[in-house]
């Protein structure tokens, strides 16, 4: 990115009254532009704190969702409206309500990886920073976690006392890192330590040293005396752990580490955002109400 693009950025998001959030998944390139970069978490909790009237979201589409569920009175815009998680749309409405005619005292808790649609028909939602802060506070035993069927199983085998029942979603993306990848990286490096996210399967948990959200995943590798570590998320999160720890080495272990939909968010596609102001999120006010309730519960929850 030459120095131009970046003043004119500058200069627009002044002109235009506009803060850039972006996840730590997306191009390196983007986040150096971003004003804030963080996991799902700090972004949902950042967007309620900004003065600016405009928000332009470097993300998948649920992200900016939950900006705008949030912020009604905010102009949400996405540099990409076609990044979308394909995790977001794999719960169900009407399982949820055959899950709840079943157990009538479920809490059904909802990865803030969803659609608002979904979120509206839930109690409360999480993201993997403070599921289980979140779950352990909610005073129901049976739980009912969707979409994410790996995120919903790592917590339950941190709160056994709690009933679950789980859904089938996955993210493609964190499924992808094989138990067999992480055993030979770690033969290739034998004094690495594994950090994983919790969308990963068991298998890969179970021989990791660190799970956590992307920003947990950051800090614990700033933290350590460690000095290298094995990733097992998406390749995003190089850009800034190799920022902060430049005499750290960090690995990855395939190559399908990579959200083809958090890529699609390039430096010319926020320029462009910028310009035009659009695309904006747009929802309908009651979807809005109804997804916000479980939003706030997790901000209050989370605190
Ligand atoms: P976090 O940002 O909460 O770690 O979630 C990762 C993710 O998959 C976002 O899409
Ligand atoms: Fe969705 Fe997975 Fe991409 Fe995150 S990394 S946006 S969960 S597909």
């Amino acid at each position: 990115m030459g120095d131009n693009v970046k003043e004119e950025i500058e200069k627009l998001k002044r002109e235009k009254d506009v803060v850039i959030l972006a996840h730590y998944y997306v191009d390196g390139q983007v986040q150096k532009l971003a004003d804030f970069v963080g996991d799902s978490y700090f972004l949902a909790k950042k967007a309620t704190e900004v003065i600016e009237h405009n928000i332009l979201f470097c993300g998948v589409s649920f992200m900016g969702e939950s900006a705008k569920i949030l912020n009604p009175d905010k102009c949400v815009v996405m540099a990409d409206e076609t990044a979308d998680c394909p995790m977001a749309h794999m719960a169900d409405v009407d399982r949820i309500a055959e899950v709840r005619q079943k157990y009538p005292d479920v809490a059904v808790v909802c990865y803030v990886n969803s659609t608002a649609e979904i979120k509206a028909y839930s109690d409360v939602c999480v993201t993997s920073s403070n599921a289980l802060r979140v779950v352990r506070a909610l005073p129901n035993r049976d739980i009912f976690f969707v979409p994410d069927e790996n995120l919903g199983h790592y917590v339950a085998r941190h709160i056994p006392e709690k009933n679950f029942i789980f859904n089938h979603g996955f993210c493609h993306v964190h499924t992808s890192i094989y138990k067999e990848e992480v055993i030979h990286a770690k033969e290739r490096h034998p004094y690495a330590l594994v950090l994983a996210h919790p969308e990963c399967k068991e298998e890969v948990l179970e021989i990791s040293d660190f799970i956590g959200s992307t920003s947990e995943i950051l800090s614990f590798a700033q933290l350590s005396e460690a000095k290298e570590f094995i990733i097992c998320t998406e390749i995003g999160v190089f850009y800034e752990l190799e920022l902060k720890n430049p005499n750290k080495k960090f690995y990855s272990v395939g190559h399908r580490q990579f959200c083809p939909n958090m890529k699609k968010i390039s430096v010319k596609k926020v320029l462009h955002a910028l310009e035009t102001l659009e695309p904006t999120v747009e929802m309908n006010e009651k979807l809005r109400v109804k997804a916000a309730r479980p939003l706030s519960r997790m901000l209050e929850l989370a605190k």
